[in-house]
């Protein structure tokens, strides 16, 4: 049996913790970078992996019942992270195309046949920049400097690379570019290469050798692991056989074996296999039938120029069809003309989600890594281990855009969460209505957050708070020392008061302003609150007490109005009751906390699509409406000559930088939707977001109540959830 160790294993608290389980280990040297692993000895206990994988410090274990242990631990799935930006899952559910010409031949042919990739839903990018050629007199590639221009195209489409590393040699230039190494067919057995290629870090991409058997395949496997490569896909292209008309024989029947008995990630290549392009399709689509989750074909725009393989190379439109085939979604490249940003898409409910997507694309011109994340939605595993604990999978719920809105003479497109059905179409209704009227006016202030420095049985509170007055430079100084890059970005400690809350206890709270930019700003202002309070202590003395930052930023406030004509409303008497329900809210908090419900019905969904903490959101909006009196609604309407006037101020502390915003591609995908510049801009988006909703609710109840639209689209609702076939219809849903 081998164990294998996680990459931050204590590996003498492991070997002790396996004692004790009554093993006896013996340490696996690895190469530089390679996994380190133990073997267990034979004489040792038997005991159940479940129990050795509960050992902290172990990654896996496996059964030494073949000679490439690393090989039979391999996962199923593997994310490459690439270099362009794009995410690849090697192995799930969706097959993986990687396309490209045989060799790169110069930086305009490169770019050209990237281009046709993308826009055929290939993934990643394949060229030669070093080509193994049976004869030594033909084309050999075109070295370090089709690297070069193939690494520009990849990047240019949002496309990984894959490129072979033909030996030792040019491993590292060809590390420098590819997101997976390929090793060709001629040198499956070369171990020097195999073993320079695994001590690079990258995954490898592992083409058969002519004439060997699963086994050395395998094995050649494990010496690409063994020196510390981190995931090899097997890639088959076809053996020796007898018939002459195609170049090799493709052994599906290894391709079926590897997947289904092995459980490894497998990859054909059946340019290769049948060396002529009008049996590529058929062969590609029979090794995704027989298991292949990656495809690697050769494609050329035009092949009889090709100076290598051109029979083999697929013409665009047989790459549109391979494409289609394998259920790919074309990616647009960013450099295709686009109509331009708006909020405005006619008809966009009728569409089906698919249809949806392009015609945005074709609109906004979004990045390959957007609408990549818009095609598969999902988040991957790694990266949601790493935001919270304990996980055990992630969570989906509907991704859905707000249309209409127009704030301050701009469009944004608003992206929103939410799985409550009416808030997406309520609030792009009700921003139809108010663009009439020229759309939203709004404005933030700086982004100043609260910290509070709780000190308890302070001697003389009035005193101390009078040393904090006269210290006040001080404190911002020393503020500034604890976040000197906040302060390079043009943030920082502003000021600083306090509040004396009990004589009798000796309770003070120092209270300290800190501008945190773009960033929600909560570490920011911990880091700040926990570095004065010592400082503070020995000014004032007393007991440190809570050093956080506040959910009431009141210094954080977004201020947001609109106009609304009766007309567009629905007529006076509709203007009249939205009015009315206003004044309802401004008198009584029963009511006034549904009204705020229907604000947070908007701000939430986007806080949501955007990555943002919707629970201090949610607390800073809600104290704010309590503020020193009876609870308030947040926005208010009221008449005016031609219909009404609706008006919101609350805090809102979100961000545009750090935190989630960074770490999750939905949340990238949605910043690049919005487009905004920035934290002021985003809290009065979200603002209008929130009034906009609130209008709809409130002229929903006015008029034909709640219940008449809600429960259409609740109707709608159970049926899909009643047909649980995991199918949805895609149909239209409201206007
Ligand atoms: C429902 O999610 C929100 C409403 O209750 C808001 C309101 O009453 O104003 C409709």
């Amino acid at each position: 049996m081998v164990i294998l160790l996680r990459d931050d294993a204590d590996e003498k608290a492991v070997a002790a913790a396996l004692q004790g389980l009554g093993l006896w280990t013996r340490a696996l040297t690895p190469d530089a970078g390679g996994p380190r692993m133990f073997e267990v000895e034979t004489q040792s206990a038997h005991v159940s992996a479940e129990l050795i994988l509960a050992v902290p410090g172990v990654a896996h274990v496996a059964e030494r019942k073949s000679p490439h242990p690393l090989v039979d631990a391999l996962a199923e799935q593997y994310l490459v992270r690439c270099r362009s930006g794009a995410d690849v899952w090697l192995g799930g559910d969706r097959t993986v195309l990687i396309a490209g010409p045989c060799a790169v031949e110069s930086e305009s042919q490169i770019q050209t046949i990237a281009g046709l990739c993308a826009a055929a839903g290939a993934q990643m990018l394949r060229g030669g920049a070093f080509k193994p050629r049976t004869s030594p007199y033909s084309f050999n590639g075109q070295g370090d400097e089709a690297l070069k221009w193939l690494a520009a195209a990849a990047a240019e489409h949002g496309l990984g690379v894959v490129t072979e590393a033909m030996s030792e040699l040019h491993v590292e230039a060809v590390a420098q570019v590819a997101d997976i190494i390929q090793v060709g067919s001629r040198n499956m057995q070369n171990f020097a290469l195999l073993a320079a290629v695994g001590r690079t870090g990258r995954p490898a991409l592992l083409k058969r050798a002519r004439g060997v058997g699963i086994e050395e395949w395998l094995l050649a496997g494990e010496h690409l692991l063994r020196h510390g490569c981190p995931y090899v896909v097997f890639c088959e292209r076809g053996i020796a056989g007898p018939n002459a008309e195609m170049r090799n024989t493709l052994d599906l029947a290894a391709v079926a074996y590897l997947r289904h008995i092995l459980k490894l990630p497998v990859a054909v290549d059946p340019s290769h296999g049948v060396g002529r392009r009008d049996l590529v399709l058929p062969l590609a689509k029979a090794s995704a039938a027989a298991g292949a989750s990656i495809i690697l074909v050769e494609t050329h725009d035009q092949p009889a120029q090709a100076r290598s393989d051109g029979a083999q190379a697929l013409l665009p439109h047989q790459l549109t069809e391979l494409s289609v085939a394998l259920d790919l979604e074309p990616v647009e490249p960013p450099s295709a003309s686009h109509t331009g940003y708006t909020s405005r898409f006619s008809e966009f409910y009728k569409k089906s989600v698919q249809e949806r997507r392009r015609v945005l694309t074709r609109q906004l011109g979004l990045s390959p890594a957007t609408q990549r994340y818009l095609r598969e939605g999902t988040l991957d595993l790694g990266v949601a281990d790493h935001m919270t604990e304990n996980v055990i999978s992630t969570f989906a719920l509907p991704l859905s855009l707000g249309l209409n809105f127009r704030i301050n003479g701009r469009d944004h497109l608003i992206p929103m969460v939410v799985e409550e059905p009416s808030v997406v179409a309520a609030c792009s209704n009700a921003a139809r209505m108010v663009r009439a009227s020229g759309g939203f006016r709004g404005d933030a202030t700086r982004s100043v957050m609260t910290g509070q420095v709780q000190f308890d049985r302070v001697p003389n509170i009035a005193e101390a708070a009078k040393i904090l007055r006269d210290r006040r430079d001080e404190i911002i100084a020393l503020a500034n020392e604890a976040i000197p890059r906040m302060v390079a970005r043009g943030g920082g400690c502003v000021d600083a008061d306090t509040r004396e809350l009990d004589e009798a206890s000796g309770l003070l709270v120092l209270h300290l302003y800190v501008d945190v930019g773009d960033a929600m700003g909560a570490n920011v202002v911990d880091t700040v609150a926990e570095k004065l309070a010592p400082v503070v202590q020995s000014w004032i003395g007393g007991h440190i007490g809570l050093r956080i930052l506040s959910n009431l930023p009141l210094r954080r406030l977004v201020h947001i109005e609109c106009d609304v004509t009766a007309e567009m409303l629905g007529g006076e008497e509709l203007a009249d009751g939205v009015a009315r329900a206003s004044s309802f809210a401004e008198m009584d908090p029963f009511r006034a906390s549904t009204h705020n419900k229907g604000i947070m019905n908007g701000i939430d969904a986007v806080a949501l699509a955007l990555g943002q903490d919707w629970r201090a959101i949610e607390a800073g909006a809600h104290a704010f409406a309590g503020l020193g009196r009876e609870y308030r609604p947040l926005a208010t309407w009221s008449r005016t000559a031609t219909g009404l006037r609706g008006v919101m101020e609350m805090p809102l502390a979100i961000g545009t930088v750090g935190g989630s915003v960074q770490a999750h591609p939905g949340v990238r995908a949605a910043m690049e939707l919005v487009r905004v510049d920035g934290a002021r801009q985003l809290a009065v988006v979200m603002a209008a977001a929130g009034l906009a909703s609130n209008l709809a609710a409130l002229r929903a109840l006015a008029g034909e109540g709640i219940q008449q639209g809600h429960m259409r689209l609740h109707a709608r609702k159970s049926e899909i959830l009643a047909a649980a076939s995991g199918i949805l219809p895609s149909r239209p849903t409201h206007a």
